[in-house]
């Protein structure tokens, strides 16, 4: 079986991806560099759980660095890359621009140089919903334009796909960029909404509801990405540069997912209803007509069903909740 490296592996995605493959058997290597923009408890405990497997090798590096990158990649001399580290978060983009040139323009140049020179078999990587925009045609498919980006993160993931492109064209390295809506679960992220909201609810104090509560979002669920994710790894019937969306194909109301919230919950929210935030889209919904043809993905799980799992998740780890809500109420560090 190949080896893979899989980046981002302490975050949401990317450690959940690592377990598929080494449950599957595959020896995993996983790189992180574990910044504080949410708790790098929670980091640490993913990784905990992936270190029980003797077929896993972390690495603690940052990818802008150009020499680690290189060293590791030597190194475990992967045959599959799947890139999913990243400076994440659309507000966070606003305010800190250089993470962004960093982490996903300065770090996936170099990772995708080594998998050039290592002529890896496949490089995938994330892309994400954001990539669409200013467009306005719903639901969002591959064949949209995708040149009117409303935050620097949309610009850099969008810059991610041009550069796979070139790579692909000049040196014909295989590269499937997967744009993700809006995903989420248990070990997930404390930055986005499921999960702030969640919090705050169950500590009695107001969440801000965006635009008035009138965006959309095609909420997708952890296993039913992991599935689209891994397949793309392996699977034959991908061409040479592929684009891909990822959703739930099911966009939900914030207000109707805010009153599953209450619900399972036991209490209700104090909303603050407030103006659209600079860099917000209004609405995300996927096509993904093309994700079902090439990988045979085929979302599973209602938002209901995924929210309960989380729900009951986040009740499960009182201790690690509070760590993180620590660092959330101060700040990305
Ligand atoms: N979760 C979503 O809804 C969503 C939607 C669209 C796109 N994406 C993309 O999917 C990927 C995974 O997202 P996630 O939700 O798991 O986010 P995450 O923040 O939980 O995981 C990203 C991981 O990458 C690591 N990282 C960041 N910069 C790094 C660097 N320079 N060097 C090494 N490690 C670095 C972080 O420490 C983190 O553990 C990201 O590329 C993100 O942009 C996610």
């Amino acid at each position: 079986m190949p080896t893979i490296l899989v980046t981002g592996s302490a975050g949401f995605i990317g450690f959940y991806v690592a377990k598929t493959l080494l449950a599957a058997g595959h020896t995993v290597v996983g790189i992180d560099n574990f910044n504080a923009y949410y708790a790098a408890e929670l980091k640490r405990a993913r990784t905990d759980m992936l270190s029980g497997w003797g077929n896993f090798f972390p690495v603690e590096i940052d990818l802008a660095d150009t020499g680690s990158t290189t060293r590791c990649c030597m190194e475990y001399r992967p045959e599959i890359i799947c890139h999913l580290a990243a400076q994440a978060g659309v507000r966070y983009s606003l305010i800190n621009p250089h993470t962004y040139e960093r982490s996903n323009l300065a770090g996936f140049i170099n990772l995708i140089e080594n998998a050039r020179s290592l002529s890896v078999k496949r490089f995938v990587y994330a892309s994400s919903s954001s990539v669409y925009g200013g467009n306005i045609k719903l639901p969002y498919s591959e064949d949209d334009p995708v040149n009117t980006p409303v935050s620097l993160y949309a610009a850099t993931k969008r810059a991610n796909e041009l550069i796979a492109y070139t790579y692909n064209h000049l040196y014909g390295l295989q590269t499937i960029g997967l744009r993700f809506f809006t995903v989420y679960g248990e070990w997930g992220r404390p930055d986005m909404a499921y999960w702030s909201f969640l919090e705050n609810i169950l500590n009695g104090e107001p969440i801000r509801v965006f635009n008035h509560g009138m965006n959309r979002r095609d909420f997708t669920y952890i296993d039913d990405i992991i599935s689209g994710v891994t397949t793309s790894l392996t699977s034959i019937d991908l061409d040479g540069y592929e684009i891909i969306n990822l959703g739930n194909n099911n966009p939900v109301e914030l207000l109707d997912f805010i009153d599953i919230l209450e619900e399972l919950a036991g209490k209700p929210a104090i909303k603050q209803m407030v103006a659209a935030q600079p860099g917000d889209v209004v609405a995300t919904y996927a096509d993904i007509s093309k994700a079902r043809k090439k990988l045979g993905f085929q979302p599973e799980t209602s938002i209901r069903q995924g929210l309960e799992r989380f729900v009951s998740w986040y009740r499960d780890f009182p201790d690690l909740m509070k760590t993180v809500r620590e660092h959330r109420l101060v700040g990305p560090r």
